[in-house]
């Protein structure tokens, strides 16, 4: 490793990729190119592409710099998706193991985040990224997912959030009813049957614009998600993925996914459910915190069936 600059960073050297951070700005720079980010969109990015191993298609931390994922292999590129780039030839990429750019992100991810920043906190919820390294967040980067092997909430299993387990009702959800459903389960069957308030239970979140799987059954994916300000990426789709609005609601900048042409705008109110093509990519703004439900398809073999047309990038007509 580099030694630390005159902010107390160090420098990372992905491929021919080159990243050095200072007060305000991520610089990035390869072959050919450079290009700088504010730090906070860069740190909010990186955190929810180590998150997500790589996502599902394209993670575009913005116009310029992402990977796309291969599923064991990843681009990291520079341009590839933006039109001025692609015109002009001035597009890098570079195609990596994908365990070797995690931890060299993670790496990165640990350095950079001063005491205090959150990067999967909305904005109003947390310290700042900028200024002299100052510390570090290793609580905040280092979140495990809880794994349930029965419905959450049943005995032996891992518990509703609640505020006895320290996870307080969101500030902006306080209208969210708290009470939870009567169960009268059959003697004999009081450890089997069982429900609880899934919007009490999102109303405790304390992340935004990150995904939890709450039900997989085969490939189906549910996940919920808190989501305020903006999606810290551009998400680029490898297959189609459904959305839910369970609350408030969400404006879409929906765009073409090679080339950032706009697409259309989506605006989703509670209850409002969009399918969102396998050709585009997409970014949301939240007003306001709000809840939505992400459907997606694990099945690996969806990326090619969308890429050679034997499935149409819309699932429906209308
Ligand atoms: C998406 O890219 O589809 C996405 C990602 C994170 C979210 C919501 C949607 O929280
Ligand atoms: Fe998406």
């Amino acid at each position: 490793m580099s030694d630390a600059n005159q902010y107390g960073y160090h420098a990372y050297k992905l491929g021919g990729f080159n990243f050095t951070r200072d007060e305000y700005f991520a610089h990035l720079a390869w072959p050919g190119g450079s290009h700088t980010m504010p730090v906070d969109a860069f740190l909010r990015a990186l955190m929810r592409d180590i998150s997500w191993n790589f996502f599902y298609g394209t993670v575009n931390f913005d116009t310029v710099f992402g990977t796309t994922n291969h599923y064991g292999t990843v681009d990291v590129f520079a341009g590839l998706y933006n039109a001025g780039y692609r015109n002009q030839n001035k597009h890098y990429v570079e195609t990596l193991k994908g365990d070797d750019v995690r931890a060299l992100f993670a790496a990165m991810l640990a350095d950079w985040t001063n005491e205090g920043f959150d990067p999967f906190a909305a904005p109003a919820e947390t310290g700042s990224a900028f200024g002299p390294k100052r510390g570090s967040n290793p609580d905040a980067i280092n979140r495990k997912r809880m794994v349930a092997s029965r419905m959450t909430g049943m005995k032996g299993d891992i518990p509703l959030r609640s505020d006895a387990a320290g996870n307080p009702v969101n500030r902006q959800f306080t209208d969210v009813p708290q009470d939870e459903p009567e169960v009268h389960a059959e003697p004999g069957f009081e450890n089997e049957v069982h429900a609880f308030n899934f919007f009490a239970y999102v109303s405790r979140s304390d992340v935004t614009w990150n995904p939890s799987v709450c039900s997989a059954v085969k490939d189906s994916q549910v996940c919920a998600t808190t989501e305020e300000f903006i999606l810290p990426i551009i998400h680029g789709n490898d297959r189609v993925e459904w959305f839910v609005q369970l609350s408030d609601e969400i404006h879409w900048d929906i765009q073409d996914r090679e080339t950032g042409a706009p697409r259309a705008r989506a605006v989703m109110k509670a209850g409002d459910v969009a399918a969102m093509p396998a050709d585009i990519r997409h970014q949301g703004y939240s007003p306001k915190r709000s809840m939505l439900l992400v459907w997606e398809n694990n099945d690996s073999t969806l990326p090619e069936k969308y890429a050679t047309g034997k499935l149409k990038a819309n699932p429906v007509d209308f």
